[in-house]
């Protein structure tokens, strides 16, 4: 067993262990994917100011996101299809977020149902939630998140057509995998994966399957999203929505200083600065780019969040200081979790917050909630 150190690490192990459509399916982008890699090399930019001699004793990164309290500020992404990077993905990924003390967002797209992860695990989640051409289903969902216990509503904005991955098309990504030539060679050279769907009985979507009309048999995403995913979402619609959940509400999928203008209006009670992982339009500025103008536009009037590219704590501790008053990891988790299941997860939200801890403390802070752009070198952001 290789020793982990880093988010990188596990990527690798990710890699070797699951099979190649669905590593492929997180691991990607769209078109070029230029914005799924400037999301990650932006971070590079921006470059941090060292202090020294400042006491940097008694050190914290617990904060809020909208209301709640968090070991740190990163929260889990929706991400779908956890449960083909690992039998029960879902599951065990939720479990990790809530032991560490950090949101777990359950994706619509999720493998284990959300009564699943209601029966798994004790604290509250989060649940992503389409705006979909079925609206008994959407109604349905949205009880069944309540039922749930959910505590926040993740809608997602940047959705209502799919960006074209190249990967997800060549490799035939459905789940579970059709048993063609390919893939059945690709699956026995991954033996642990195999042991592990074996053992459980969720290898559908379970939101969908058995739930939306018409959905028996459903495997491919792509297909759905063409068939359910409604283009004609206006804010009207998302009007609709926050009256229907009632409860807290975020955005996600905000990228333009006009849309984060008129998601003031929403009442929401966040946004998510997001190009969904360089996964739709490519050729759209990276997350951490488009983050500081949409802060100073609207970060006095509604909580502004990011997600895009977060493969370390000084990510993180980056856009904290951009002025994000939460983060969220996706592939960072999927990889963790593909690598070593829960223990993986928690591993990369210990790698995080190591890192965002002695990234603070260098930078001459002890408090997450008070680190600002004086941290970051002027003229690098
Ligand atoms: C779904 O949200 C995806 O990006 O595949």
């Amino acid at each position: 067993m290789p020793v982990i150190t880093n988010i990188e690490d596990l990527r690798v192990l990710a890699q070797e262990r699951v099979p190649r459509m669905f590593y492929d399916y997180a691991d990607s982008g769209s078109w070029t994917e230029s914005t799924y890699r400037a999301n990650e090399t932006d971070f590079g930019r921006i470059l941090l100011r060292q202090r020294v001699a400042v006491n940097m004793d008694n050190r914290t990164t617990r904060t809020r996101m909208v209301g709640e309290d968090v070991a740190m500020p990163v929260a889990i992404a929706p991400v779908g299809l956890l449960g083909m990077q690992h039998a029960d993905g879902e599951i065990l990924v939720a479990r990790a977020a809530m032991k560490f003390g950090i949101p777990f967002t359950q994706s619509t797209m999720s493998i284990c149902s959300i009564e699943d992860i209601a029966a798994a695990t004790q604290a509250p989640f989060w649940f992503q939630l389409y705006w979909m051409r079925d609206r008994d289903f959407m109604d349905r969902l949205m009880d069944r998140a309540k039922a749930a216990g959910c505590s926040t509503l993740v809608l997602t904005l940047d959705l209502q057509v799919l960006g074209q991955r190249h990967k997800d098309l060549k490799n035939g990504m459905t789940a579970p995998p059709k048993p063609t030539l390919a893939n059945i060679i690709n699956l026995m050279m991954k033996p642990r994966w195999c042991l592990g769907m074996a053992g459980t009985r969720r290898h559908g979507f379970g939101n969908l399957i058995g739930h939306a009309k018409g959905v028996s048999d459903m495997s491919s995403l792509s297909a759905w999203t063409r068939e359910q995913f409604d283009p004609q979402l206006d804010w009207n619609d998302v009007a609709w929505i926050r009256k229907r959940w009632g409860g807290r509400l975020i955005l996600k999928g905000i990228q333009d200083v006009e849309d984060a203008q008129l998601a003031t209006h929403s009442g929401a009670e966040a946004i998510i600065v997001s190009n969904h992982g360089g996964r739709q339009l490519d050729g759209a500025p990276s997350s951490i780019s488009a983050l500081p103008a949409i802060v100073d536009a609207v970060g006095h009037k509604i909580e502004v969040h990011m997600d895009g590219g977060i493969r370390s704590g000084q990510d993180v501790l980056k856009a904290v200081a951009l002025g994000a008053k939460g983060t969220y990891i996706g592939r960072a988790m999927a990889y963790g979790l593909g690598a070593m299941g829960e223990e993986g997860v928690t591993k990369a939200l210990e790698i995080i917050h190591k890192e965002l801890d002695v990234t603070m403390a260098f930078c001459g802070r002890t408090d997450i909630n008070t680190v600002d752009r004086g941290i970051l070198l002027p003229g690098s952001y």
